[in-house]
């Protein structure tokens, strides 16, 4: 998914996402499952992934991923927007969107929601590819450029994220 910088940014996000084994973690927008696998590896067998995707056949795709892997009791997988959340507040120690926040109709209440679910002291996490990749597979015009999304975290949030710039993607992290 990610090309030759697939290792490096799966030990970038494990690292500044600070997962741990045993959390309990939400991973908008499933997609191919490629985040859910990486996320039920890391917490393991007596943490818990919360996938969700609007697309059932993204959550058909990643359940044969996961199935294939022995990951799918670790993951539930769930039909559902981020921008309106069946989970109650303070839900999870992680919240996670990698590749998907471009996908998002709405940034800034997404944004909320993802923070309304997060426990205080927990961490969210944005991977995506900046406007300047030559990477992606999306038009740029699809993509935002990091001040955009600081700016979108501004409005949500009324804080400022840490940014790490990382070859053609961005990972930003706010702490409750
Ligand atoms: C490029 S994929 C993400 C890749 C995925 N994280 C992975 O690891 O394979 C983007 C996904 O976001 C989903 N999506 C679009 N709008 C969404 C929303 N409002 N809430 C949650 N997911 C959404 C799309 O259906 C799509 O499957």
């Amino acid at each position: 998914m990610f090309g030759p910088f697939e290792e490096e940014i799966k030990k970038e996000f494990l690292t500044f996402s600070e997962i741990k084994e045993g959390q309990v973690v939400l991973d908008v927008g499933t997609g191919s499952g490629f985040a859910a696998a990486l996320l039920a590896k890391a917490v393991g067998t007596n943490g818990r992934v919360y996938s969700i995707d609007p697309s059932e056949n993204a959550l058909e795709k990643a359940f044969s991923r996961l199935k294939e892997e022995k990951l799918d009791k670790i993951v539930v997988l769930k039909k559902a927007r981020v921008e309106e959340l069946s989970f109650k507040d303070n839900f999870f120690d992680r919240v996670s969107s990698i590749m998907s926040f471009h996908h998002l109709s709405d940034p800034v209440r997404s944004l909320k929601e993802m923070y309304r679910v997060l426990k205080p002291g927990g961490i969210l996490v944005i991977v995506d590819w900046t406007r300047e990749t030559t990477v992606a597979p999306h038009p740029k015009e699809q993509l935002y450029a990091p001040d955009l999304l600081f700016e979108f975290i501004r409005k949500a949030l009324g804080i400022k994220p840490i940014l790490r710039n990382f070859g053609e993607w961005m990972i930003l992290k706010v702490r409750k």
